[in-house]
């Protein structure tokens, strides 16, 4: 018995003491994103899906949630917009090839179809954030256009 309470104790030492290391925030500027809007110009509800599905994770402005403040939560939400953003990043999209930038909503097209994006770890949680088909379709057209003018548009080897 005794050991069991020390080890306990140790462990809530150690959350204790976790509680003071937090990673950086996201916190940057909804305004990183209008280039981004400018430049694929969303109809305003497929707008609406990417600010309540995507950007947390694939833009400079994470909404948090509560548990944020426990630490190690977190340090996992901190992992999944620090990777969610290196691959997709709508408020450093300026400065994309476009080539590049024609890839990204390639593969946007593909996870969407297949319910990869948003990520079930994030719908758990946010269940608003889940996609009905009918949504799906908006977000798919919609890239299906920002493909079409990409491709009309000057590639530079
Ligand atoms: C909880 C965080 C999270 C949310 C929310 C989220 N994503 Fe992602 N996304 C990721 C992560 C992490 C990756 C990279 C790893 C992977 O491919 O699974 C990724 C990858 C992608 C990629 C692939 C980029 C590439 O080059 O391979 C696209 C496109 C994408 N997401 C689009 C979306 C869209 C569109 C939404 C909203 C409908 C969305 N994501 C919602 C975390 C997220």
């Amino acid at each position: 018995m005794r050991k069991i309470k020390k080890i306990l104790l140790v462990l809530l030492v150690v959350f204790v003491v976790a509680q003071f290391f937090n990673p950086n925030k996201n916190e940057g500027d909804l305004a990183s994103i209008d280039a981004f809007l400018d430049e694929t110009n969303p109809p305003e509800n497929v707008k609406l899906i990417l600010k309540k599905s995507c950007y947390d994770c694939h833009s400079d402005v994470t909404r948090y949630p509560w548990y944020n403040n426990i630490t190690p939560i977190n340090y996992w939400l901190a992992s999944h917009v620090k990777d969610g953003k290196k691959h997709f990043n709508v408020s450093k999209w300026e400065g994309n090839s476009v080539k590049r930038k024609d890839h990204k909503f390639e593969e946007l097209i593909e996870m969407v179809e297949a319910k990869e994006m948003p990520l079930n770890s994030y719908t758990w949680t946010h269940s608003e954030a889940k996609l009905t088909e009918v949504q799906i379709n908006e977000v798919i057209n919609w890239a299906k256009k920002v493909r079409l003018k990409y491709s009309l548009e000057p590639k530079p080897e």
